[in-house]
This record gives structure tokens, C-alpha cells and sequence, in this order.
């Protein structure tokens, strides 16, 4: 099993340091073989080759069986111009790619239900969500410019989607709901886009071939704000690019911190590229202070879409979940009581609960 590792920039490196561990214990256990080889991306490779996304990377990540990536970016490259920032290196990888289906679940373990900003009783025990995000297409990948005006400039974002393009991650979503509670809402907007428009009229087509799936549509701005007043009435929401990027940074708030949530990205091939949904934190980065969760959870999501290893990705998800409950935790969601450990402790105690 090959995988192509992208530490990437600020904590993408410390983080990607204890998802290998984690992997390698996986490894021991069920005496598979996992092939590493460590590629550049981002601000990284910016400062190494001049380019945010090398030919090299390409190859080696669509010769691999999955990509593991940390993250990329930082205020260090944020004046470069826009087609070598970090971040088109990302883009560019995910099209490149071809993983137009991003899943982002929103899964709160019981332990941390404390860590939780909401109040007691909007959520109960539990969380168990999922975004799926268009993430290929729309408003990331449109055509884009600026242009000099009597008054200053004027710039512009092109958001567009076609039929097959909505068609495809429809269909992902409904054979996730179908193994889930057989409930999707499309978040979009409606009321005011053409796109959100045609998105309706492609998912309604689709969802007659489901008649077990229930299907709800709402607007963004009243998902925004359903997903803190009650969280509890969704099992998948089904969104395009932009929408799934913000919508699912609140979503992880809501289990308690950003740095716990994992997400895959799975399309046309059976390449998968699995990250956490966080940034690279540059104002924390190699001090040993980040959370590895996200990203060994990533690993959970790796071994059970690429590698067909899901007694495995249960094993990643229970030694997480029992170093909670023994009160581990890294700064972001210590709480009074618990037992305070960085980025490599952390890493250290998961792998040693794979047994
Ligand atoms: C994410 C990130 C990226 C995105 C950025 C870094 C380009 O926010 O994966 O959610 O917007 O897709
Ligand atoms: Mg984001």
C-alpha cells in the first residue's frame, strides 16, 4: 500500500509525524506493509523549488495509493503572487486528483461533550454529522481576475456548476445517507443563485430513485444557524464547495475543537487524499502544542475507504477515544481537571492503544 505523505507547513509536519506512528502501529498489528514516500507541497515547496505544487508530487501522489497531507500556508507567503500561494498548490493537487467528493463527518465523542461551547442539552451525548462538500468545482475553481477602474479596481469570482459535476457528488451523498439515517439536506442559496437553483433541480431528479431517503433543502444562511440552535436534525448535508468549507469549520466547533475532525477526499479514481479539516496554524507551529487527532483520525478514514480496513479504522477510532476517557488532552480542548500533553505525547499514547 503506497501513500504519499505532504507534511506541508506550520503544524502539518509535527501533526503528519504522529498519524505515521499511529499507521506504523497499525501496520505491526496487522502485518501489512505501508510504503511511504514524502513529497512537497505549499509554502514548503515554495521555498524549496519556487512552486507550490511540483511535477514531482503529481506523479508520486498518482502512484500512490492515497495522499495523506497535513496543511499548508502561512503569513510567510501571503503576498506571493496567487497562482504560487500555498494554497493553489492545494487546489490544485485535489483537482488533479479528481476527489470531487469531500467528507467532513462531524463526530463528537461523549467525553468531550464539556468541550462543547454549546449549552447543555442542545446536543445530548452524542454528534454524528456529515458534510459532503463539492470540492472540485464552483466559485474555488471559476475563472478569476482583477482589473484596473476609473475609481480602483474591480475583481471577480466565477461560480459555476454543471449537470454531471452536481450529479456525481449527489450520488456520493445518497449512498452515504443510504448507510446512515437515510436523511439529506442540500444547503445552498437559492433564493438568490442560479446554481443553487440548478443543484435543486439535479438532487430532486435524483432523489426519486431514493424513496427511502428523506430529502430536505435549506438555505445557507438558515443552516448556519440551525446547525448551533439544533444541530441534532441533520445526518448529511449535501453542499457545494464554498458553503462546505465554512459550514464545516462550524460544524467542528461543535464537537468541541477544530483540531479533532479528519476528513477524505475520494472521486473518480480509487486515489483518496485524507486531511484535517484545519489550517496549519503557523502562531503554534514546532511547539509541540498542536492536536494530532484530526489527522490520525484521518488515518481511521484512510484505512476504511482505500485500504478496505475497517476493523483497523475501529481500532484508530477506540484508542482515541480511550486515551479521552483516561483525560488526555493537547491545549486546544483542555479542560479543568484533565491531563495536559503535547502533539507527540499524544501521537505516542494512541499508537501504544493499537493492540
Ligand atoms: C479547507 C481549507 C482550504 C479550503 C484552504 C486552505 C484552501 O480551508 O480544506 O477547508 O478552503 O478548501
Ligand atoms: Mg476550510
Amino acid at each position: 500500500m503506497k501513500i504519499a505523505v505532504i507534511k506541508g507547513d506550520g503544524i502539518g509536519p509535527e501533526v503528519v509525524d504522529e498519524a505515521v506512528k499511529v499507521l506504523n502501529a497499525i501496520s505491526k498489528k496487522y502485518e501489512c506493509n505501508f510504503e511511504y514516500k514524502e513529497v512537497l507541497m505549499g509554502g514548503a515547496a515554495i521555498d524549496k523549488v519556487g512552486e507550490p505544487l511540483p511535477k514531482e508530487t503529481i506523479e508520486v501522489c498518482k502512484n500512490s495509493d492515497a495522499v495523506l497531507l497535513g496543511a499548508v500556508g502561512g503569513p510567510k507567503w501571503d503576498n506571493v503572487p496567487r497562482n504560487l500561494r500555498p494554497e493553489a498548490g492545494l487546489l490544485k493537487i485535489r483537482k488533479e486528483l479528481q476527489v470531487f467528493a469531500n467528507l467532513r463527518p462531524a463526530i463528537m465523542f461523549p467525553q468531550m461533550k464539556d468541550a462543547s461551547p454549546l449549552k447543555e442539552g442542545i446536543l445530548g451525548d452524542s454528534l454524528d454529522l456529515m458534510i459532503v462538500r463539492e470540492l472540485t468545482g464552483g466559485i474555488y475553481f471559476g475563472d478569476k481576475d482583477r482589473i484596473d477602474i476609473e475609481q480602483g479596481q474591480k475583481a471577480w469570482d466565477i461560480m459555476s456548476y454543471s449537470t454531471p459535476e452536481i450529479a456525481r457528488i449527489a450520488k456520493v451523498a445518497f449512498k452515504i445517507a443510504d448507510k446512515r439515517n437515510k436523511h439529506i439536506t442540500l444547503v445552498d442559496k437559492a433564493n438568490v443563485l442560479e446554481n443553487s437553483r440548478l443543484w435543486r433541480e439535479v438532487v430532486s431528479a435524483i432523489s426519486k430513485e431514493h424513496e427511502d431517503i428523506k430529502i430536505d433543502y435549506m438555505y445557507v444562511d438558515n443552516a448556519a444557524m440551525q446547525l448551533i440552535r439544533n444541530p441534532k436534525q441533520f445526518d448529511v448535508i449535501l453542499t457545494g464547495n464554498m458553503f462546505g468549507d465554512i459550514l464545516s469549520d462550524e460544524a467542528s466547533m461543535l464537537t468541541g475543537s477544530l483540531g479533532m475532525l479528519p476528513s477524505a477526499s475520494i472521486g473518480k479514481n480509487k486515489i483518496g487524499l485524507y486531511e484535517p479539516i484545519h489550517g496549519s496554524a503557523p502562531d503554534i507551529a514546532g511547539e509541540d502544542k498542536a492536536n494530532p487527532i484530526a489527522t490520525i483520525m484521518s488515518i481511521a478514514m484512510m484505512l476504511r475507504f482505500s485500504f478496505d480496513m475497517e476493523e483497523a479504522a475501529k481500532d484508530i477510532e477506540n484508542a482515541v477515544s480511550k486515551i479521552l476517557e483516561k483525560g488526555y488532552r493537547t491545549l486546544d480542548i483542555m479542560e479543568e481537571g484533565m491531563i495536559k500533553v503535547g502533539t507527540q505525547k499524544m501521537g505516542e499514547l494512541i499508537s501504544q492503544n493499537i493492540k
